[in-house]
C-alpha cells in the first residue's frame, strides 16, 4: 500500500469512526437536558421527550433561562417522578449527577434520590417539587415545597 492510499483509508475511517461516535453522543444528550416550558405555577415536560426505555432511576436534567438552578427529575419508578433544586443545600453550588444521587463539587456533600443527605458537610436535603402527569405532560409545581 502507498502513502496515499494509507492516507485515504486511514481519513476514511476516522471520519466514519467520528460520525457513529458523534451520534452516540447526540443520543446521549438528547435523553437527560431538556429545556422545560414555563407555565402557570410550574414547568411542564412533554412526556413524550421521557424516554421509558431508559429504565429505573433514569434522570432529567431541566432546564429553563428563568430557573436559578436546574431540577433534575428521577424516574424512581414506572408511576413516579422525584423532582429537585439542583442547589447545595451546604452553600449553594450547583450539584451534578452521579449514578442514584446528586453530589457537590464543592465540598463532597451527597443527596439521594428523594433530596436526603446521605454525605456531608450539607445537614438539610434539598427542596423538592411535587410532580404530576397531567394528560400528555410532566408538570412540576413550582408553587410547593414537598416536605
Ligand atoms: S456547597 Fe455543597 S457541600 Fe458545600
Amino acid at each position: 500500500m502507498n502513502r496515499r492510499n494509507f492516507l485515504r483509508q486511514s481519513c476514511a475511517s476516522c471520519a466514519l469512526g467520528l460520525a457513529g461516535f458523534s451520534a452516540v453522543l447526540a443520543g446521549c444528550t438528547s435523553k437527560r437536558y431538556i429545556i422545560g416550558n414555563m407555565v402557570k405555577d410550574g414547568i411542564s415536560i412533554p412526556l413524550n421527550l421521557l424516554n421509558p426505555a431508559d429504565g429505573p432511576m433514569a434522570y432529567y436534567i431541566v432546564r429553563n433561562d428563568k430557573l436559578l438552578f436546574p431540577i433534575c427529575v428521577f424516574h424512581t419508578d414506572k408511576k413516579n417522578y422525584t423532582a429537585l433544586w439542583m442547589q447545595c443545600a451546604h452553600q449553594g453550588a450547583e450539584l451534578q449527577v452521579s449514578g442514584n444521587e446528586l453530589v457537590c463539587p464543592a465540598h463532597g456533600s451527597a443527596f439521594d434520590s428523594s433530596g436526603k443527605v446521605t454525605n456531608g458537610p450539607a445537614v438539610n436535603g434539598l427542596r423538592t417539587f411535587p410532580v404530576s402527569v397531567l394528560g400528555d405532560d410532566l408538570f412540576i409545581d413550582l408553587r410547593k415545597r414537598k416536605a
